[in-house]
């Protein structure tokens, strides 16, 4: 099988509200994977776009996100950072991948289903070809490993069905243009950790998300110290406390998620929660959660404000960002054009 070096690649949609679970389930583990892999990250305000986006605020949006990667510990010097509208590959290779995904296999989406609801007929095309343009954000980079929620799990097996289609369907020519047995990667999804599925503070069946109507099922980057301690004050319990194992926890969603938020603000184990405030009343948990989520989130809250405060130095790091991406991207595109026989100029990637 062709060797494929180690590259991580992920995305967040600039939608607004992004919270606790955007940052635990997926921005903590960016700025992890910093350490041993090259990472490429993306705000995907191409995605964004397949539901109504107001322009100013999309814009406001992309800048948050930004904000948030750098203020939580992402370097956009060693690393990449940039927005997905920047580097036209995106979209090229999205085209491409239309044409190689099958109908089948998109209409089984739980996503779409659930963001078109009722409304089917009326969802735009783009809601529905969103998993392919997912694909094409991952493979333009031919990216090994995508760190993302377990909410993304369907989506990145179809980014594998995609690449190993690809490969098969056009194996004949990339073995001709000396790309050995396989271009595109059958990329890792990483889904670990205490945090790949936070809920809501209201509803412990429901995922957190940022179009929930209620503010109080979720923290936000942006919520200050009063509004957090409020927010899990008021979060939705049960009258029993704290089993001291993590069995006690079955058939009970909201004790479940407190616990999964604690353990992995605090860099803990589940167990380790449990072993500490078995048999504590939420009470006294809420409260001793309630300061750990202030001290850890609040110094990102003002790194935020304060990177926000200069929009210009921002969308300096998209472009830069944007810049080197395009170059990568570009070398990917000319592969694929080569294999699927459109002819082009080549352009020097760099
Ligand atoms: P999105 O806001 O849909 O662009 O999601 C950005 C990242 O956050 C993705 O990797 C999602 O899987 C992750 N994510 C979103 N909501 C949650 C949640 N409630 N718990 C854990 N991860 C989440
Ligand atoms: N669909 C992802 C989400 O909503 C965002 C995303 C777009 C993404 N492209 C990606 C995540 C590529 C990982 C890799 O969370």
């Amino acid at each position: 099988m062709t060797d494929f070096s180690p590259l991580v690649f992920s995305g967040v949609q600039p939608t607004g509200n992004l919270h606790l679970g955007n940052y635990l389930g997926a921005i903590t583990r960016f700025v992890e994977m910093q350490k041993s892999h090259a990472c490429i990250y993306c705000v995907v305000d191409m995605h964004a776009i397949t539901v109504w986006q107001d322009p100013k605020e999309l814009a406001r949006n992309t800048r948050e996100v930004t904000a948030a990667f750098l203020a939580a510990g992402i370097d956009p010097a060693a690393h990449i950072v940039f927005n997905q509208s920047q580097v036209a590959a995106h979209a090229e290779l999205a085209w491409v991948f239309n044409c190689v995904a099958r109908m089948g296999w998109l209409n089984r989406m739980t996503q779409f289903k659930e963001k078109a609801g009722k409304h089917r007929e009326n969802a735009s095309v783009g809601l529905f070809a969103y998993p392919t343009l997912m694909a094409a954000d991952i493979l333009v980079y031919r990216a090994t490993h995508v760190p993302v929620g377990e909410d993304q799990k369907q989506h990145l097996e179809l980014s594998r069905d995609i690449a190993a289609k690809f490969n098969h369907d056009f194996a004949e020519s990339i073995a001709a243009h000396g790309f050995g047995d396989a271009f595109f990667p059958l990329t890792e999804p990483l889904i670990t950790g205490p945090a790949t599925r936070i809920m809501s503070l209201r509803d412990g069946t429901k995922k957190m998300s940022k179009s929930d109507p209620s503010d109080f099922s979720r923290i936000t980057l942006t919520d200050d110290a009063d509004a957090i301690a409020l927010k899990i004050r008021k979060a939705r319990t049960d009258p029993e406390p704290l089993p001291s194992e993590l069995d006690g926890l079955k058939e009970r969603p909201e004790a479940e998620n407190l616990v999964g938020i604690y353990a992995a603000l605090a860099g803990v184990t589940r167990e380790e929660v449990l072993r500490d405030h078995g048999g504590s009343q939420f009470s006294a948990f809420k409260p001793a959660l309630a300061d750990l989520a202030v001290t850890t989130m609040a110094p990102i809250a003002a790194e935020m404000r304060r990177l926000l405060e200069d929009p210009g130095h921002i969308d300096g790091v998209l472009t830069d960002g944007a810049d080197r991406a395009r170059g990568l991207a570009a070398a990917t595109m000319d592969g694929v054009k080569d294999i699927v026989g459109f002819i082009h100029r080549s352009i020097a990637a760099g």
